[in-house]
C-alpha cells in the first residue's frame, strides 16, 4: 500500500533512476551511509554488552552494514560514470547525530547508553527499510541487477529490527523510557529525514540529474507543499504504534 508522500517519492526516484548518472548518485550516497560512523556505535556497544548471544547480534549487525556499503558501492561503479564525494550536507546520519548530539561520536556507557543507542539504530533500520522499498520499485524497471541487491539488502535491513528490538528491550531500564526514547528519536529522525531531502531535491535539481519542464515543477510544488501540509514525514512504524 503506498500513501500519498510514497507514491511522490517514487516518482521522483523514477526519474532519478533513468539515468546512469541519477542512479550512481543514489547509489553511492547509499553506499556511504551504509559506511558512515555506525561501526563506532558497534563497537562502543560490544565493550558494554556481555551477553554472548546479544554481542553475536551485534557482531552480525556490523558485518552486515560492511557488506551493504560494499554492495552499493559496486552498484554505483557498474552504472559506468565517475562517482563523487557525498556533499557533508546530504548525509541524514551526521545530520542525525549532530541532531542528538553525537550519539556517533560520544562514548556509550551503562546500560540506558545501550538502549539509547539501539534505539537510535532502531529508528535508522526503519527509515531505511521503508526507503529501500521505494528504492527497489523504482530500479526494477530500469536496472533488475541493482533492484534485487536492494531487495537483499532490505530483507537484512527487516532482521536487524528485530536485533534493535532485542536490544534496546534487554536493556531498556523499563518499557516505559524505551518508547518514550523510541518515540522522540522517531521525531528526531524525521525532522532530520525531512531537512536532509529538500536539501537533496535542491542538490539533485541544481545537478541536473532530476531537471525538466512543466512537470517536474508541478511535482517539486506538490512535493513541497505536501510536506508542509501533512508535517513530519514519518516512517508507517510510526503510525503502526500511533494506532496500536
Ligand atoms: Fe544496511
Ligand atoms: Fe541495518
Amino acid at each position: 500500500m503506498t500513501n500519498v508522500r510514497d507514491g511522490l517519492q517514487l516518482r521522483y526516484l523514477r526519474r532519478m533512476v533513468k539515468t546512469p548518472a541519477g542512479r550512481a548518485f543514489l547509489l553511492n550516497q547509499l553506499a556511504d551511509a551504509e559506511s558512515n560512523g555506525e561501526n563506532q556505535v558497534f563497537e562502543a556497544v560490544l565493550s558494554n554488552v556481555d551477553d554472548p548471544a546479544l554481542q553475536k547480534m551485534i557482531e552480525k549487525h556490523r558485518a552486515d552494514e560492511v557488506r551493504h556499503a560494499q554492495l552499493y558501492h559496486e552498484a554505483a561503479v557498474r552504472q559506468g560514470v565517475p562517482l563523487e564525494p557525498v556533499p557533508a550536507h546530504l548525509k541524514l546520519i551526521d545530520r542525525l547525530d549532530r541532531a542528538v548530539g553525537g550519539f556517533l561520536t560520544q562514548p556509550i556507557t551503562g546500560a540506558r547508553g545501550v538502549m539509547e543507542a539501539y534505539v537510535m539504530l532502531q529508528v535508522i533500520e526503519e527509515r531505511a527499510t521503508s526507503q529501500f522499498t521505494l528504492l527497489e520499485r523504482a530500479f526494477r524497471e530500469v536496472d533488475p541487477q541493482t533492484a534485487d541487491v536492494v531487495a537483499s539488502i532490505c530483507a537484512d535491513e527487516e532482521r536487524h529490527l528485530l536485533y534493535c528490538h532485542a536490544i534496546s528491550k534487554r536493556y531498556a531500564p523499563d518499557e516505559a523510557t524505551r518508547l518514550e526514547t523510541l518515540h522522540r528519536y522517531r521525531e528526531l529522525e524525521a525532522r532530520c529525514f525531512a531537512e536532509n531531502s529538500e536539501a537533496l531535491m535542491q542538490h539533485t535539481q541544481a545537478r541536473g540529474y532530476f531537471s525538466g519542464g512543466p512537470l517536474v515543477k508541478w511535482f517539486w510544488r506538490n512535493l513541497q507543499a505536501l510536506g508542509r501540509r501533512q508535517g513530519l514525514p514519518y516512517t508507517a512504524y510510526f503510525a503502526a504504534a500511533q494506532a496500536a
